[in-house]
């Protein structure tokens, strides 16, 4: 008899699949099989039907219905004019930092969190003197649930110990606290907007309180927006500033010193600064 199942796909075939949907940003299976939603009917919802022994009144088997595949608790695809007070109210309850971990968990207004896998809140060690502000995480951070430790973390941690800092500090060597201005990594690492910056805000301030450093340093632009309230890495880099009363220098980002390794002169330079403003000022 003929087979009626489809073609095989063979395992390389099924491997460049999975690549290419990775490739354009999907990040988790939100079902058993694939479902063609040009091919779904148009009907309304049936009324809920009697409880039954395989689940409660209402509760219709995605195996059998495809077009009630679970879908994931609703989430703003904009966010409200009220997200940044939501925020600010949120952040400020919390009174220490699993509290303010908790607080990211449960703040649904910004639609990154639907498409990340990890929130990725914090590496190093709290109240350290020096806290370091990224961006936002990238493929690697969102799967490990850290910040930096893809290949611009690791060039991160070079630099940090060309100078005698650590997130995981050995003999000699000096602690430092590492977040990022987003918690949840944009899809395909696209900038994140200015509403989502705004929301994110008084969760890196409260952070900021909470992890009560001496000093910050901001890396690349966004952390130089979210801080200073400016842009222009190139021209803020190296010069110090302030916010939030603490002492805080921009530096070049270092996924930007990996394409550009010429500008690793002036982020050397830049890290002798932060090694002389902790030696003057420890
Ligand atoms: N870039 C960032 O800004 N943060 C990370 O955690 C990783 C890459």
């Amino acid at each position: 008899m003929e087979s009626q199942l489809p073609p095989l796909i063979t395992p390389d075939l099924a491997m460049a699949l999975l690549e290419w949907q990775a490739e354009l940003g999907a990040t988790e299976a939100i079902g058993d099989g694939p479902i063609n939603r040009y091919e779904l009917p148009q009907e309304p919802r049936k009324a809920a039907a009697a409880p039954t022994a395989d689940g409660p009144a209402g509760a219709i088997d995605p195996r059998t219905n495809p077009a009630a595949t679970p879908q994931p608790a609703p989430m703003r695809a904009q966010p409200g004019p009220d997200a940044v007070a939501k925020a600010k109210q949120a952040a400020a309850a919390a009174q220490d930092l699993a509290q303010l971990r908790a607080a990211l968990d449960g703040f649904n207004e910004c639609a990154l969190k639907r498409g990340a896998r990890s929130l990725v809140f914090a590496d190093g060690v709290p109240g350290a003197p020096v806290m370091i502000i990224g961006e936002a995480p990238g493929r690697e951070e969102d799967r490990a649930g850290l910040p930096f430790v893809g290949p611009a973390g690791q060039l991160l941690d070079r630099m940090l110990a060309a100078i005698d800092l650590s997130r995981q500090p050995g003999p000699g060597q000096s602690p430092v606290y590492i977040t990022n201005v987003l918690p949840w990594r944009p899809p395909q690492n696209r900038d994140p907007n200015p509403n989502e910056i705004a929301m994110m805000v008084p969760f890196l301030q409260r952070h900021i309180e909470l992890a009560a450093p001496k000093l910050l340093v901001v890396m690349g632009n966004i952390s130089a927006q979210a801080m200073l309230g400016q842009t222009g890495i190139t021209r803020l880099r190296g010069t110090w500033a302030s916010a939030m009363g603490l002492p805080c220098l921009p530096m070049f980002h270092p996924a930007y010193l990996l394409r550009q390794p010429a500008a690793k002169r002036q982020a050397w330079a830049d890290l002798l600064a932060l090694k002389a403003q902790l030696t003057n000022a420890p």
